[in-house]
């Protein structure tokens, strides 16, 4: 039915009249894009397109755990590249999902993201499940044992593999991001409730293309609405074509862009200006 066909002007219609009182927002990589940082998968910019040195059979083994048991030299070097704790929250769409939570609007921010920018934005941990893990805690690959997390990344400054100590062990020591091969965290199936109860999806900065994540879509109740802000449409790399379905919409372009423009069109720009940092 093209009568009941989810707009742009329905999904701000429903935005502004508190139609939509439970959002879930998943995001990924792309958010943080314009704060600096690169995402995976675009093409020429992307991490996955810039590991020629590292001479890795496919770009994922970088993320791989049983790689990374066997060469872990490969992601510290890769890691002393990035200092993630450099970057800032983007004032655009970091940003509106804080007015999100701080209007109740916000049932969850699912991330794939470990950058921690939310925190930076001040999402509220209660409103935040970070889906691959976190860059706060450290962990022997091997044993599971904790180690300390300022030594780990004082070992990867120095450019040396941190070593677990357990009697006997010796494993590398990783962040506690999820690697493929890696169970996700408790907190990714307990917010599979959130996404149960949604009555507003928004898909930010991903391609979707990485499973159990790229599920998530498929858990909400039927026909709840469900939109992809993205520079482009995730068909070509999930299962997830925005541009089918009543109750899908895909916005194309830049999300700081498409941001904008939701906030102007919701006449939300003076509750906005109040959230962003000085
Ligand atoms: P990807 O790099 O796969 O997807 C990023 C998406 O964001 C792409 O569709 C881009 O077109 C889009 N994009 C880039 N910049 C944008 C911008 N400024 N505005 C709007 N869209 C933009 O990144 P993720 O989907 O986050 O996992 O990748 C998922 C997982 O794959 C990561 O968490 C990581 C990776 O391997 C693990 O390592 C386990
Ligand atoms: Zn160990």
């Amino acid at each position: 039915e093209k009568a009941n066909k989810l707009t742009y002007d329905l999904m701000i219609q429903g935005l502004k009249n508190g139609t939509y009182k439970k959002i879930v927002v998943l995001t990924g990589a792309g958010i943080s894009v314009s704060a600096g940082i690169p995402d995976f998968r675009s093409p020429g910019s992307g991490i996955y397109a810039n590991l020629q040195k590292y001479n890795l059979k496919r770009p994922e083994d970088l993320f791989t755990i049983s790689y990374f048991l066997e060469k872990p030299e490969v992601f510290y070097e890769f890691a002393k590249e990035f200092d993630l704790d450099s970057f800032d929250a983007t004032p655009t769409t970091h940003f509106f999902i804080r007015l999100l939570q701080d209007k109740g609007l916000l049932s969850m921010n699912i991330t794939q993201n470990i950058d921690n920018l939310e925190a930076k934005a001040s999402i509220q941990d209660d409103f935040l499940c970070q889906a691959h893990g976190s860059l706060r805690n450290a962990f022997c690959a091997k044993c599971k044992k904790e180690m300390d997390f300022l030594t780990f990344k004082e070992h990867v400054k120095a450019g040396a593999i941190y070593r677990c100590n357990a009697a006997g062990c010796g494993g590398p020591v990783k962040p506690e991001i999820v690697f493929f091969g890696e169970s996700l965290p408790k907190s990714f199936f307990k917010s599979m409730k959130t996404v149960e109860e949604c009555d507003l999806m928004l898909v930010m900065g991903t391609a979707l293309a990485v499973s159990p994540f790229n599920q998530l879509p498929f858990f909400t109740s039927q026909g709840v609405h469900q939109v992809l802000i993205n520079r482009e449409n995730t068909n070509a790399t999930s299962v997830h074509d925005f541009e089918k379905g009543n109750y899908r919409l895909f916005v194309p372009g830049n999300c700081d862009d498409t941001i904008r423009k939701i906030v102007s069109d919701c006449g939300w720009e003076e509750e906005f200006e109040k959230v962003l940092p000085e």
